[in-house]
């Protein structure tokens, strides 16, 4: 590697421990910080947050950027050096342009914000978090314009969680996938045939359900001995190296899929972020591609997997055995059938696999309509309870189960949500390509051998962090752009089977 290279790379090492510390403190303040450490750990957090911030937007960095670029000019353009550089140098121009005033105002805005939103869904009424969000949308808007020109002002929202993605592409994708889910949502509740279940609303020991779980992730391949797993209200993966990749899961007494699925969801993160390159380590190339890929990781992990028939052929005694009482007298078909019912509900969070994207499809369009100006705040929980109608068939009956239910907005996260369902969309074009490559996929899993999966996501997605861009991977690795007709095709024979479709 020549000099000025090293040196930049030693410089991104800086900003990584930087980071890596804030992860730190942010992973205990969700799991073990008393609470009345909330208002220094806040301090502690933006500190380690300006600090990195202003190391990587500074001149030097400027400096060490441009003299590494022409350093690897002449290396192969995919080599990893040369794909290091660019990333970088994305990232840095990206950044630059963004003003700290701005930064600044945001920041304030959006923390005051959430306050106002956590009241406001307590007492279940929009109006109370409706000027906040008037504050919020034209923030937006101006750092979309940061980047002008641009295609669509939602392009450069978008690009912060999906590099490359533009809203042209998810419009269309999302037009051609609606319907078709709509309908298929349509044609489950029309089919007289209801899962009941009740049996998972049972007594389930906690402390049972930790020990299942962790059985259960540890079978999968998530590697304790660089990871581990604590509770905290929602769940979420976090990482201060490749060899230490933590997750965290929640326990409802009373349910045990919370637990159970949130815990392989998690993991199937985690397992993503150990699997890195080693060499990628203290550089931004030591993360996943994209938030699309990443949740097309815990995704496939939870779904394709978790809530498969061959999965619970084999730990399903296993976990008789954890719970005799309460499943001593449940067969096999009645647990799988459960643990994949289909009932359209108010909550993204709770919602089954069928439903899941029409929730998030609702949130696109208005995100879009927001920052287009075709929509406004005032118009939210009209425009939201419309197409809850339209593609759910369902009204909420109160603010709280409807436009008020997620945090995002509060926050100023827009462009985020698109990236579930195109995790969604990832994961089951991935498996059509997996289950071509290992013809016994089913069979391995039936028998709880995960090593033949885990070492074919290692090598084609996994090892490679963000080197390639999220649309270029998927690409590389299933030699088709994405497209939601492979989630299509799963949805209907599984539903298909368990509804008698
Ligand atoms: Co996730």
């Amino acid at each position: 590697m020549g000099e000025h290279l090293e040196r930049l790379r030693e410089r991104l090492g800086e900003i990584a421990d930087l980071s890596a510390a804030a992860s730190v403190l942010g992973w205990d303040q969700q799991t073990y910080m008393p609470p009345k450490g909330a208002p220094a750990r806040a301090l502690q957090l933006a500190t380690l947050g300006r600090l990195a911030h202003e190391t990587f937007i500074s001149d030097a960095m400027g400096e060490a950027l441009e003299r590494a670029g022409e350093e690897t000019a002449d290396l192969d353009p995919d080599s990893d050096e040369a794909r290091l550089v660019r990333r970088v140098r994305q990232e840095y121009e990206k950044q630059r342009k963004v003003p700290p005033a701005w930064v600044g105002e945001f920041t304030r805005v959006t923390s005051l914000a959430h306050q106002v939103w956590e009241r406001a869904r307590a007492e279940k009424d929009f109006s109370l978090f409706r000027s906040s969000l008037e504050e919020i949308v034209p923030l937006r808007r101006q750092y979309a314009d940061f980047f002008a020109p641009y295609d669509h002002v939602y392009d450069p929202l978008l690009d912060d969680f999906e590099r490359g993605m533009k809203t042209a592409e998810v419009a269309r994708i999302f037009g051609e996938l609606r319907p078709q889910q709509v309908e298929l949502v349509r044609a489950i509740t029309e089919a007289g045939r209801a899962v009941d279940d009740s049996i998972l609303h049972r007594p389930f020991d906690v402390d049972k359900q930790r020990e299942f779980g962790m059985e259960v992730v540890r079978v999968l391949g998530y590697d304790l001995e660089r990871g581990r797993c604590d509770r905290s209200a929602h769940p979420f993966t976090t990482g201060f190296s490749i060899d230490d990749v933590r997750i965290t899961t929640r326990y409802d007494p009373n349910f045990l899929s919370d637990s159970v699925f949130s815990t392989i969801h998690e993991a199937g993160h985690a397992m993503y972020d150990q699997g890195i390159d080693r060499a990628f380590e203290r550089t931004p190339l030591a993360s996943g591609a994209s938030y699309a890929i990443h949740e097309s990781q815990s995704r496939m992990w939870e779904n394709h997997v978790g809530r498969s028939r061959p999965f619970w052929q084999h730990f399903y005694p296993r976990l008789q055995q954890y719970f005799p009482s309460s499943l001593g007298d449940v067969d096999l078909e009645t647990f799988y059938r459960a643990v994949n019912k289909v009932q359209p509900s108010f909550i993204r969070v709770d919602a089954d696999e069928a439903t899941y994207n029409l929730h998030i499809m609702l949130r696109f369009e208005l995100e879009v309509g927001l920052m287009e100006g075709s929509v406004t705040v005032a118009d939210l929980p009209e425009a939201w309870n419309a197409r809850m109608q339209d593609y759910l068939g369902l009204t909420p009956p109160d603010d709280a189960k409807g436009v008020l239910q997620d945090v995002h907005w509060s926050s100023g996260l827009m462009g985020y949500f698109p990236t579930y369902a195109l995790g969604n969309l990832v994961a089951a074009q991935l498996w059509e390509k997996i289950r071509q490559d290992i013809p016994d996929l089913e069979a391995q899993i039936g028998r709880g051998q995960f090593a033949g999966l885990l070492e074919w996501l290692r090598e084609n997605i996994h090892r490679h962090g963000a080197k390639f861009e999220p649309a270029e991977l998927v690409q590389r690795v299933t030699g088709k752009a994405l497209t939601p007709e492979p989630f299509l095709r799963y949805l209907r024979t599984k539903f298909g089977e368990i509804y008698g479709l």
